[in-house]
């Protein structure tokens, strides 16, 4: 079935009405598999192979570097971000505008004002056990609302090859497990609500990442970061 059908408005909001909200209300995440279907998403595929082989993957930043903590010891992974529009990207674009659509149609129905979102990370851990220990995406209000992962892995098997996504939902007894299999697509809160993290890896691990942020709570952190500046202008001054 070709991409629009698939995805026909009416198609898209079934699944946003049967499926992302009533998951995230209800457990604070949901994921959803074929979304691009093998065409597509073989594409998208294809695009972060193409990235990968001409080094265009580096060793990302941490958010919070703690001294004399290696990166590669809180997180292996390799990344690139990228905004869709970049020649070699078609794919990774109609993948983008379609979680776009998913968003803004769930966040509708659940009253979240979204504003806007990042550009989307391209992140490979390249295998030999490479992870990304338990974190939350966004502890401290930094404005950031919804995370989505799109999983890219063919014939990945978890026993062997690892690098399953474990969220650890707060205040649960239970946690859940999520494989990165081909044409997945991850969305869940990206507060405290989720701890999560990415366990060893042992074969080429691919996925992209987006997050979408609240426009209230993104608003509120940048006029703190502005008043910190400014503070520490005015002290640096005297
Ligand atoms: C589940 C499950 C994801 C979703 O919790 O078993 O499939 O999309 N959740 O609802
Ligand atoms: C992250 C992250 C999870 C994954 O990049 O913050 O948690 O499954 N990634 O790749
Ligand atoms: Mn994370």
């Amino acid at each position: 079935m070709p991409l629009s059908e698939r995805w026909s408005d009416a198609a898209l909001e079934r699944v946003v009405q049967q499926r992302i909200v009533p998951a995230l209300s209800a457990q604070g995440f949901c994921w959803l598999d074929g979304v691009l279907g093998e065409a597509t998403g073989g594409a998208v595929l294809e695009q972060v192979r193409r990235m990968h082989a001409s080094g265009a993957l580096k060793g990302g930043q941490l958010m919070r570097s703690a001294p004399g903590v290696k990166r590669s010891a809180v997180r292996g992974d390799q990344i690139a971000w990228v905004c869709g529009e970049e020649r070699g990207c078609e794919a990774v674009n109609v993948l983008l505008q379609l979680i776009d659509r998913l968003v803004s149609s769930a966040a509708k129905r659940l009253d979240k004002g979204i504003s806007h979102r990042s550009k989307a990370m391209v992140a490979c851990y390249p295998g030999g056990g490479a992870g990304y220990v338990k974190h939350v995406d966004n502890p401290n209000s930094d404005g950031r609302c919804i995370t989505c992962i799109y999983y890219l892995n063919k014939n990945w098997n978890a026993n062997d090859d690892g690098g399953v996504l474990r969220i650890f939902p707060e205040g649960k007894p239970y946690v859940a497990d999520i494989e990165p299999l081909f044409d997945r697509l991850l969305l869940f809160w990206s507060d405290r609500r989720n701890p999560h993290e990415v366990q060893p890896s042992y074969a080429t691990r691919y996925a992209i990442t987006v997050w979408y942020f609240d426009s209230q709570e993104r608003a509120e952190a940048k006029r703190r970061c502005r008043e910190r500046t400014d503070s520490e202008n005015s002290n640096s001054s005297e």
